[in-house]
């Protein structure tokens, strides 16, 4: 839940109103009334509108759903079964909840969750694909619960997984736990990027350039675009009531990629493995909650 208190930022550290001055030369000693202005200006400047606290409650009860379906979906995923099986399990859990699945007819999206399975990086569309054993699969989950969004995914292991399936899985949750790393006020969306650069290339592993995360809550894709790789201390600085998802896909090869004649799915080039984790988060005043927790 966010306080209502001014946003503890260093002196030195950059303000967070986005002047590019140091804060000490800024906004530190504002009142309260000017504090609350952060809001009017991320709307003017980024066009990113700041969540108060009733919206996170709101983000936060959609972001549970979204995570039970994933639940739900984990405990049916083995070799033999459909991708189909699951669009049906998530418009069963939908219609039972009172959700509306965000995918289904989004852009011409023909339904209801995204299933991206081995070298597909995002934007699968659930079909008669059946899975087999050593699969991955990526599994994307977006509801609307009393009007608003929350976003997260997972990937996971269809029977035995071998070694590169292990590697890759591995290797994107840890860049999530990167990124989340970042995840304070005073930062920036670069530092997310950058962490998450960082620990995939070292591991031999890359990143896609052409998906990136993004605002959410009122809408399915609000500014800003949070993408997976870039420079400390490069862009928006971060600041309470961002509401954004950072949703890293890393490739166990190159990151180039092709889009299939389907118009949606997204393949890498060589055919390497691709996995992704995602998760909705705020920006609190001395950190950030993830509105759709799980453990990674
Ligand atoms: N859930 C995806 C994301 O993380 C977007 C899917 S768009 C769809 O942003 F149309 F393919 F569903
Ligand atoms: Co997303
Ligand atoms: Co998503």
């Amino acid at each position: 839940m966010l306080k209502n208190r001014p946003v503890k930022i260093g002196r030195n550290d950059p303000c967070p109103c986005g002047s590019g001055k140091k804060y000490k030369h800024c906004c530190m000693n504002t009142d309260r009334s000017k504090q609350t202005d952060i809001k009017t200006l991320y709307t003017r400047k980024f066009n990113i509108r700041l969540k108060d606290a009733k919206d996170i409650e709101q983000i936060r009860a959609c972001g549970r759903l979204v995570v039970e379906t994933l639940d739900l979906l984990e405990a049916h995923i083995r070799p033999g079964i459909t991708t189909e099986t699951l669009n049906t399990l998530t418009n069963e859990f939908a219609e039972t909840h009172g959700i509306i699945p965000a995918p289904l007819n989004y852009k011409g999206f023909p339904k209801s969750l995204c299933t991206s399975v081995n070298e597909v990086i995002c934007h699968g569309i659930p079909g008669n694909q059946v899975l087999k054993d050593g699969d991955i699969i990526n599994v994307d989950i977006t509801h609307i619960y009393n009007g608003y969004y929350a976003d997260a995914s997972k990937t996971f292991f269809v029977g035995a997984p071998g070694p590169d399936a292990k590697k890759i899985v591995s290797v994107a949750a840890r860049c999530l736990q990167a990124g989340m790393g970042m995840l304070k006020p005073g930062n920036t969306i670069g530092d997310i990027g950058w962490a998450i650069q960082q620990y995939a290339e070292k591991q031999g592993c890359s990143v896609v350039r052409e998906f990136v995360g993004h605002g959410v809550g009122f809408e399915f894709h609000e500014p800003p675009q949070v993408p997976h790789y870039g420079k400390k201390s490069e862009g928006i600085v971060l600041v309470p009531g961002m509401v954004f998802t950072v949703e890293p896909m890393i490739n166990l090869g190159r990151p180039d990629l092709y889009v299939a004649s389907d118009g949606w799915t997204a393949i890498t080039r060589d055919r390497s493995l691709s996995a992704q984790f995602e998760q909705t988060f705020v920006i609190t005043e001395d950190g950030f909650e993830s509105l759709t927790p799980y453990e990674l």
